[in-house]
C-alpha cells in the first residue's frame, strides 16, 4: 500500500521531468534485510505532507540514525544541542512498526539508485492526527553525487534538503557513546546512588535485580593517582561494602586485579555519571548513577539508547524508594575520620 503511494509520487514527476527513471530508481525492499539496514546512516532530505512540521524539521541541525538489532535510536541536533529518541521495532515482512506512546508509525523501506542510501516512508498515526514522511537516509558522509538520489523524493510534498555538512556529522551511537575527554576528580567526589543499570549477559541482570539498592563513593586526598572508590550494595536489609583504590586515566580507570576497564560517557544529565565497564575489552555493564534518587524521562531515555547502541539488554531501574546504605560502615568511627 505504501509503495503504491510512492510509487503514485514517483510517475507525477515521470509525467513532469525525469521520464522512465524514477520507477527504476525506487523500488522496495522486497527483502527485508535486518543487515542491509542495520548500523548508522545520515538523513539527508525529508519530505513532509504536514507543513507545519516543515518548520520545525528546519530548525535541525542534523538527524543521524543508528538500527541496532531492534532498536531504531535517533540524535538530533538542535541549536547546538543533542536529543535522543530510541524506538524499538519489529518486523514484518519489509515493514518496520514502531510506537512512541500512542503514536504508531509504521516503516517501509526503498532502494534508491543510489547504493549506499535508503528511503524510509513513515506512516505516522496517532489517535488524532496521521500523517506522511519520507526520509532520504545515507550512509555516506560527504556530498551524495549527482541528483538521482533525490529524484522521486520531492514531488508533490514539502521537501527539507539537509545541508551536506551535516551529513557528515556522528552517527547517534557515536555521539551517544562518547567517552568523557578527561575524568576529573573533584566532579566525582563524594557519593552517586546507582539509579539504572544494563548488562550483556542477561544472567546478571538477576543480580542487579536482587540489590535494594546501591550508591559508589570517591574519596580522596590530593593525590590524584590514589582515590578510594568504594561499592555499597543494599540486599535482604544487609550493606555490602567493596573498596579499591583507582587511579584515574583520561577518560575512566582500570581495576588491574579484574582485568576491568571503566570509562565514563558522554552525558547531557549534568549531575550523572555513566560508566561503561569492560572486561578484556568487552562490554559487561553500564551503569547510570547519579546525584539523585532517578532521573527525569529524557534522561533515562538517552540512557536507555546508550545501552541499546551498545547492544546489551534494556536498562533495569532501580526503586529509588528503596534506601540507601550509609557511607560508612557504622560502629567503625575511626575509618569514619580517616576517610
Ligand atoms: C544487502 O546486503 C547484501 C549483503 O549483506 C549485499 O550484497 C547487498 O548489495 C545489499 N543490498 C543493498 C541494497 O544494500
Ligand atoms: C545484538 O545482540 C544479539 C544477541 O543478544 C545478536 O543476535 C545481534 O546480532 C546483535 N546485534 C548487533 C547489531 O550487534
Ligand atoms: C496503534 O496500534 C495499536 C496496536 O498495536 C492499536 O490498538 C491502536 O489503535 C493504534 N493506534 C492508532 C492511533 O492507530
Ligand atoms: C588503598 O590504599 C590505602 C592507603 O594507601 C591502603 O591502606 C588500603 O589498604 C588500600 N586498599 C585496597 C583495597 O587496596
Ligand atoms: C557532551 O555532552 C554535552 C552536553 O550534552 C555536549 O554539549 C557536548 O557536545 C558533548 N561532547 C561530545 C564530545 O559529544
Ligand atoms: C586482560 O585483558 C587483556 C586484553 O584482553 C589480556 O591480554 C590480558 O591477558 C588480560 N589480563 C588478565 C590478568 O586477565
Ligand atoms: C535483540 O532483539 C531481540 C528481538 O527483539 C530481543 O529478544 C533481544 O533481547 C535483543 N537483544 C538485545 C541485546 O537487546
Amino acid at each position: 500500500m505504501f509503495a503504491i503511494l510512492l510509487t503514485v509520487l514517483c510517475l507525477v514527476s515521470v509525467s513532469r521531468s525525469a521520464p522512465l527513471a524514477c520507477e527504476k530508481l525506487v523500488k522496495p525492499l522486497e527483502q527485508f534485510d535486518i543487515q542491509n539496514v542495520t548500523g548508522r546512516w545520515s538523513l539527508v532530505a525529508v519530505s513532509l505532507e504536514d507543513r507545519a512540521h516543515e518548520n520545525i524539521v528546519r530548525r535541525k541541525d542534523s538527524i543521524v540514525v543508528d538500527i541496532r538489532n531492534s532498536s531504531y535510536i535517533e540524535a538530533e541536533r538542535v541549536a547546538g544541542r543533542c536529543q535522543y529518541d530510541l524506538l524499538d521495532f519489529t518486523l514484518e515482512g519489509h515493514i518496520l512498526t514502531m510506537k512512541a506512546g500512542n503514536v504508531n508509525l509504521t516503516g517501509t523501506l526503498f532502494y534508491t539508485s543510489c547504493a549506499d542510501c535508503m528511503v524510509l516512508t513513515m506512516h505516522i498515526k496517532s489517535p488524532t492526527y496521521r500523517t506522511v514522511e519520507f526520509y532520504l537516509l545515507s550512509r555516506r558522509r560527504q556530498k551524495l553525487e549527482g541528483p538521482e538520489c533525490l529524484c522521486c523524493f520531492s514531488v508533490s510534498v514539502p521537501f527539507v534538503p539537509f545541508s551536506m555538512s551535516h551529513c557528515m556529522s556522528p552517527s547517534a551511537c557515536e555521539k551517544l557513546l562518547h567517552p568523557l575527554e578527561q575524568l576529573d576528580f573533584h566532579h566525582l567526589e563524594g557519593s552517586w546512588a546507582l539509579v539504572a543499570g544494563s548488562v550483556s549477559d542477561p544472567a546478571h541482570l538477576e543480580s542487579l535485580k536482587s540489590r535494594d539498592s546501591a550508591r559508589i563513593i570517591f574519596a580522596g586526598n590530593s593525590d590524584a593517582s590514589k582515590i578510594s572508590f568504594t561499592r555499597v550494595f543494599s540486599s535482604d536489609d544487609s550493606c555490602q561494602y567493596m573498596h579499591s583504590n583507582i587511579t584515574l586515566q583520561g577518560s575512566g580507570f582500570t581495576f588491574e586485579q579484574f582485568n576491568i576497564t571503566v570509562t565514563a560517557l558522554n552525558t547531557s544529565c549534568s549531575d550523572c555519571a555513566v560508566m561503561r565497564f569492560d572486561k578484556s575489552k568487552q562490554v559487561q555493564r553500564l551503569y547510570l548513577f547519579s546525584r539523585r534518587r532517578e532521573v527525569g524521562q529524557t534522561e533515562m531515555e538517552e540512557f536507555k539508547a546508550q545501552a541499546a547502541c551498545l547492544n546489551i539488554t534494556a536498562p533495569f531501574a532501580m526503586d529509588p524508594s528503596k534506601e540507601l546504605c550509609p557511607e560508612k560502615i557504622s560502629g567503625n568511627p575511626a575509618e569514619g575520620q580517616n576517610a
